[in-house]
């Protein structure tokens, strides 16, 4: 128990002081994080919209970010996650990082937003603002819930294997390549596998793959809250290295944690909608830039006709 009130001290981050100080650390309204917010529709593939009233004056009362239960009842893991470690990891660690972000968010400009707007918002080219670090763990926890099943592990199937048979040589490469990323995410953090979309450059992060090769699958680590969605990548699947994930049941034995999550955990039906759902949006996404560009081009070719009708009209003038 001693060891649980440790973790969960370390682990839950306290509230954030005051809405004003958030105000003043985000600057007039959204001025300077709307670029990092990436396109309008960016994101859109996965954005919860949240319910909100308008009232009486001009500003709205949002709901407030709910804990989403897993997909499965608490023990249906059993035996390899226990019913002991989702009661403490769901039930205080991600109940905390809820209530903490909705205390944090109230009254100030990310109330209205949406997680993942504000996963964005915040992550502030790296310089991170207060409710990062609970935004992000709620959307990565909802996503590792999601992520497992009962009867989970064994292969997946169809295109999800085809692709990674081709980006990582074999299904056992790629397991290679996620239980080393897992294992060496040195503190806490995550692994993951992603969809790297076609676009190399993000405004507010990093690229960690910056290589010619789009529309890919990659494995990629972490620490502490971050998660691929500020490097525009498409995540698939994820295994949370925090300590709360696996001490109750193997101690500190994340080894140990990351076999089970792998071979008997994993629901590869989960990691193959994510896929169809990124592949779609990647689509999309090409297509947009292409709208894009046509426009571009068709102001710039209207700019240059009105240029040349000037001139025609300068000739007349002189030929009068
Ligand atoms: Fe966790």
């Amino acid at each position: 128990m001693v060891i649980l009130a440790v973790l969960a001290a370390a682990t839950t981050p306290p509230p954030f002081a005051a809405p004003n100080s958030l105000t003043s650390a985000l600057g007039p309204p959204w001025k300077g994080l709307t670029g990092s917010l990436g396109s309008p529709s960016s994101l859109q593939w996965l954005k919860k919209q949240r319910q909100c009233k308008r009232k009486a004056g001009t500003s709205s009362i949002c709901a407030k970010f709910e804990l989403k239960p897993p997909p499965y009842p608490l023990d249906a893991l059993e035996p390899h996650m226990s019913k002991e470690t989702l009661e403490y990891h769901w039930g205080k660690h991600h109940r905390g990082y809820v209530d903490n972000l909705n205390k944090q968010i109230e009254g100030t400009e990310l109330d209205e937003l949406s997680l993942e707007d504000i996963i964005l918002a915040t992550h502030n080219n790296g310089d991170l603002l207060p409710p990062f670090n609970n935004a992000a763990q709620i959307w990565n926890h909802d996503f590792f819930w999601e992520s497992m099943k009962p009867g989970g592990g064994g292969r997946p199937s169809g295109e999800l294997l085809e692709l990674i048979n081709r980006d990582f040589g074999s299904f056992e490469r790629f397991i290679d390549d996620i239980r080393l990323a897992a294992a060496t995410q040195f503190g806490s953090g995550w692994a993951w596998l992603a969809y790297k979309a076609n676009r190399l450059d993000v405004e507010n992060a990093v690229n960690p793959n910056p290589t010619d090769e789009d529309k890919r699958l990659v494995v990629v680590k972490s620490p502490n809250a971050v998660n691929p969605l500020i490097w525009d990548y498409s995540p698939l699947l994820t295994i949370d290295v925090w300590e709360h994930a696996y001490y109750l049941d193997v101690q500190n034995r994340r080894a140990d944690y990351i076999t089970f999550f792998l071979e008997k955990l994993v629901s590869w039906e989960a990691v193959s909608s994510r896929l169809e759902i990124a592949k779609a949006r990647a689509v999309e996404r090409e297509e947009e830039e292409e709208r894009r560009k046509r426009e571009e081009e068709e102001k710039s070719s209207d700019g240059e006709v009105a240029e040349i009708y000037v001139d025609n009209k300068s000739d007349d003038s002189e030929a009068e």
